[in-house]
């Protein structure tokens, strides 16, 4: 088995063998999720903490979902709740969590490489679910879930990240893995939303969505991220969906049947149309299925991956 981590930052730098590794041990978890009884002795013993510094909705229910089906202890922080409000930093928060004897610690943060940060000061596994405009990798890792279940393979497959690049994390892990992955990975949106130079990642960038739905297998559309961007980037939601917004219209120009996916959280009439995030090419809600499944896979994986899935 081709994975010998103790952390998962980001996807930059794992290897195509890892990533088949993860996928391949989702599949068999997507498999438990399946039966009436959706749970396994995996995480017995071990304690997981969810350090969640940034809103979530997803990623947060998914991992504490997957680490429940894995039967490990889990610990909840939410930041507004706790004595980092009386000013308490970061690395003491988690220093005081650790020498309560836990074993994994899944982090998301505002501060781009908060994770980096944890793995100094603690033992214990740390899992980055989303730091700042950086990396989110299990996003990206139920991203490529989603489309190789969906088309058979990532090798050759055409995806396009359809929105503001500069700002997105999933953006990034997603074109780390898919390139890692020999996935042909375009890039579109505004230019004052494409980050300069980032042709030197392997991938084609467009600033016309109309050019880029004609050569895709698979639209990723990205939620504009205002509360990281400055203001006059674009001079309108109104005048962005115009020129960005997917729309049933303007999947008329698609050559084949396209994927629709999003990471979410969806800004609806803005970044996508409801009926195309409703429509039967859209496979949103199955990402989000397929996040339980990889959420387990990281979890196992990174806690030695010993016992048998069964
Ligand atoms: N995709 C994603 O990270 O969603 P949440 O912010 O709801 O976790």
């Amino acid at each position: 088995m081709a994975f010998d981590r103790k952390h998962l930052l980001g996807m930059d730098g794992v290897t195509r063998e890892e990533i088949l590794t993860i996928l391949d041990t989702a599949r068999s978890f997507r498999e438990i999720l399946e039966r009436p009884i959706k749970r396994v002795p995996t995480l017995q013993g071990k304690t997981v903490v969810n350090l969640f510094f940034e809103p979530s909705t997803r990623t947060r229910i998914s991992f504490e979902l997957a680490e429940k089906r894995l039967s490990a202890d889990i610990i909840n922080f939410t930041a507004s709740a706790s004595s980092v409000k009386k000013g308490e930093t970061l690395i003491d928060t988690v220093r005081n969590i650790e020498a309560m004897k836990i074993d994994m610690v899944v982090v998301r943060h505002s501060s781009p490489g908060a994770p980096h940060l944890l793995t100094r000061v603690v033992d214990a596994n740390v899992i980055n679910a989303g730091d700042g405009g950086h990396e989110h990798p299990t996003q990206a890792l139920l991203d490529m879930m989603t489309i190789r279940e969906k088309l058979g393979t990532l090798e050759g497959i055409t995806v396009a990240l359809v929105g503001d690049i500069s700002h997105s994390r999933v953006a990034m892990s997603n074109i780390y893995g898919l390139r890692t992955m020999g996935a042909r990975v375009l890039v579109c949106g505004p230019s004052t939303l494409i980050p300069k130079e980032i042709e030197r990642l392997g991938v084609e960038v467009y600033y016309n969505v109309d050019e880029v739905i004609p050569q895709a297998d698979v639209l990723n559309i990205l939620r504009l991220q205002l509360e990281r961007q400055r203001k006059g980037l674009f001079p309108s939601l109104r005048e962005y969906h115009n020129y960005f917004g997917i729309t049933r219209e303007r999947l008329e120009k698609a050559t084949r049947k396209l994927l629709i996916m999003h990471p979410g959280p969806m800004n609806r009439g803005v970044e996508i149309s409801s009926d195309v995030a409703d429509s039967d090419h859209s496979v949103i809600l199955e990402q989000v299925t397929y996040g339980v499944a990889i959420r387990m896979a990281v979890l196992y994986l990174l806690a030695g991956g010993k016992s048998e899935i069964n």
